[in-house]
């Protein structure tokens, strides 16, 4: 760990408002306080217990296989399918008219899919991979956008145990042809294209230039969905074809608890992308529990909306598995918020009336700057959960969250997890715990997470240092794929017996979770360890300012000097005086110390497709530098437009 820090984080944030749930909350909530009592008393009896909201075809021998450590498994010797437990169980037990999907495309097109026609199509989709030669244990890379299909491509390779691979829509050929190389894939499914911003973007060229280096890709699978002409190859085999002309009889066989379910390559600032493997029954077992948990879902009633793309691990976990296997309604949206206009989600929430939202902190902090009075001109009465993942979120956009979209009264959720996590371990429960903005407070019941000093010891409250996981948890990855060094290297190598993901964080008094960034991201200002997260918040406190990114860049005289790049809300211009206010507000919440030595007012800030800031970009313009690898940008451009309108003013 080359840029940790040398002594504790510096505690510097104080945010002293708290929300209780409101007592009919609590009344209904689906978890009460006594579930964190259950898991401490055994811990294992209650990941048995979250097990049994799954159907087995063959109970376990034991829960919890931690001979060799860090290699886990989870109820071996159980047999279950993942695609029958999301699907064939709801439609037998009655239910098989629910909607499971409300799909709003981009253009404005709609369907509703229920259950029994989800199953159907998962079905004949399963026997058309079996046609094609696809046999449990081969991967399957899927690159596709946000259309019902991506999901009945993951259900139908899990209900023949096909290992998927979902590759995010938006990235390169280069990217595809990485991933499908390492996981040896031998199908691909795509579509021709999908629709954002108000055009149609095509993903099948992409395709066919990444497979001129894939010899293990024996077809490819084409779905149409925007019906543009595309070069078509003798591997090509149309969606429509095989799967509308496939049987819709398919029994689900059962496969072992640990069988390999997907891979999800990490995207990652740097380096070759690493392809997290998760299993089967520990791993849905986790996604259905916190899903029914943390969201509080009320399948006969509620309409569940995330908003992430399937591409991502949020999309897996709460999209596809933890909300199908609990029976959920919901909303999947393809398009960009902002297309045909800013009021586009509000408009999604109203139209279906949308009860719970899962969304990320970089799209609250963009709604923020678009406005209050957007989401105001839309009925959002209907919301009773919000939730929020992906990054720190400031407290500043916490409570415009739970103002401006929950009306003042939702629980909001923040919640910790990583692809590697599989599923949600950090985060209050919303009919249980007083939420504090910007902290996502208690790890949930059954998993044991903790901060930890430089030695592994544990920090008391009050303290920062490193976020650990201490116990195995059902979801965890297994390993990185074809890569168990790697697996130990990166996760296990930091502290004896901890797993150790690279976060930042801190205990308040109370002993709550505040989440602080990357350790990598993490300043040394003066021999002082300052967290990013902590100086952006200060700024995004200050009402002037809607999103903020802070690095530290190397200074003669301090070390690291900190330098902020701001995005303004409402407003692009600044002055000397307006920059030295900003400095002064930041001094004045967290102290001196954090007093940014520049804040630079920009217009965008570069971040990934996930919409996490690339600080290290940042550090390049702080310190003068060439600017570095800009592939995993969302929009490469950005860096060479901030360049050029830098406004910024420097210490007096
Ligand atoms: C990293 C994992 C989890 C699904 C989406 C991202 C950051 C995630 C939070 C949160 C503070 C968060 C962490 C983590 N992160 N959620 N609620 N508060 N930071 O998955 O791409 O694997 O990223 O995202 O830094 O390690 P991912």
């Amino acid at each position: 760990m080359a840029d940790t820090p040398q002594e504790t984080l510096a505690n510097l944030l104080s945010e002293d408002r708290t929300f209780p749930p409101s007592p009919e909350f609590t009344q209904a909530a689906n978890v009460t306080a006594a579930a964190y009592d259950e898991a401490a008393a055994d811990r294992l009896a209650f990941w048995e217990a979250q097990a049994r909201r799954l159907d087995w075809s063959k109970d376990w021998d034991r829960v919890l296989d931690w001979d060799n450590p860090p290699f886990a498994k989870w109820f071996t010797g159980g047999e279950l399918n993942v695609s029958a437990n999301c699907l064939d169980r709801h439609v037998a037990n009655g239910l098989g008219d629910r909607v499971a999907i409300h799909f709003e495309g981009e253009p404005g097109d709609t369907r509703a899919v229920t259950y029994a026609e989800l199953l159907d199509e998962v079905k004949r989709a399963a026997n058309a991979l079996t046609d094609l030669g696809v046999e449990a244990g081969d991967r399957v890379v899927i690159y596709m956008p946000m259309i019902p299909e991506a999901a009945v491509a993951m259900l139908a390779c899990a209900r023949i145990g096909a290992p998927h691979s979902v590759v995010f829509g938006g990235f390169s050929a280069a990217a595809l042809s990485s991933r499908i190389d390492d996981a040896g894939a031998k199908l691909v499914i795509c579509a021709d294209g999908g629709f954002r911003k108000g055009k149609a973007f095509a993903l099948k060229p992409t395709v066919d230039e990444a497979l001129e280096s894939c010899p293990s890709v024996e077809q490819v699978l084409v779905v149409t969905r925007t019906g543009q002409e595309v070069a078509w190859n003798d591997r090509d085999v149309k969606w429509e074809d095989a799967v509308g002309g496939a049987s819709n009889e398919h029994e689900a066989q059962p496969f072992d608890a640990e069988h390999p379910l997907f891979i999800l390559y990490t995207s990652g600032t740097t380096g070759k992308p690493k392809g997290i493997l998760h299993t089967s029954g520990g791993y849905l077992t986790q996604a259905s529990f916190t899903h029914h948990a943390v969201f509080d879902l009320k399948p006969e009633t509620d309409v569940y909306w995330c908003t992430a793309d399937i591409g991502w691990v949020t999309g897996h976990s709460y999209i596809v598995y933890g909300p199908m296997s609990n029976g959920a309604t919901q909303v999947m949206y393809e398009g960009t918020p902002d297309t045909p206009h800013t009021g586009r989600f509000w408009e999604i929430v109203q139209k279906y009336g949308v009860t719970i939202l899962y969304t990320a902190p970089t799209a609250i902090r963009t709604f923020m700057k678009w406005g209050d009075d957007v989401p105001a001109k839309f009925d959002l009465s209907s919301l009773r959960v919000l939730g929020s993942v992906g990054e720190p979120i400031n407290p500043e956009a916490w409570v415009w969250y739970r103002e401006h979209i929950g009306g003042g009264s939702t629980p909001v959720v923040d919640t910790w997890w990583q692809t590697e996590t599989g599923a949600i371990m950090v985060s209050p429960l919303p009919g249980v715990t007083a939420t504090k903005p910007g902290s996502a407070q208690r790890p949930l019941p059954g998993i044991s997470v903790d901060v930890v000093d430089e030695q592994g010891e544990a920090v008391p409250d009050g303290g920062g240092g490193f976020l650990v996981i201490r116990e195995p948890w059902p979801s965890m990855l297994r390993t990185i794929w074809g890569d168990d060094q790697r697996f130990l290297d990166t996760y296990w190598a930091h502290f004896d017996g901890m797993y150790f993901a690279g976060d930042g964080a801190k205990k308040d008094d109370d002993g709550d979770l505040w989440l602080l960034g990357r350790v990598d991201d993490i300043m040394l200002v003066s021999g002082h360890n300052i967290s990013t997260t902590e100086v952006e918040s200060a700024l995004v406190s200050h009402e002037t300012v809607a999103e903020a990114a802070v690095v530290g860049a190397s200074d003669p005289v301090t070390g690291q000097g900190i330098v902020a790049f701001v995005i303004l809300r409402g407003q692009s211009e600044s002055s000397p005086e307006h920059l030295a206010e900003l400095r002064a507000h930041v001094a004045k919440t967290l102290g001196a110390i954090a007093k940014p030595r520049q804040v630079i007012i920009v217009a965008e800030l570069p971040k990934t497709r996930s919409g996490k800031i690339m600080r290290r970009l940042l550090r390049d313009i702080a310190e003068d530098r060439e600017i570095g690898d800009v592939t995993t940008l969302a929009d490469n451009t950005v860096m060479s437009r901030i360049k050029t309108g830098l406004q910024g003013g420097k210490e007096d």
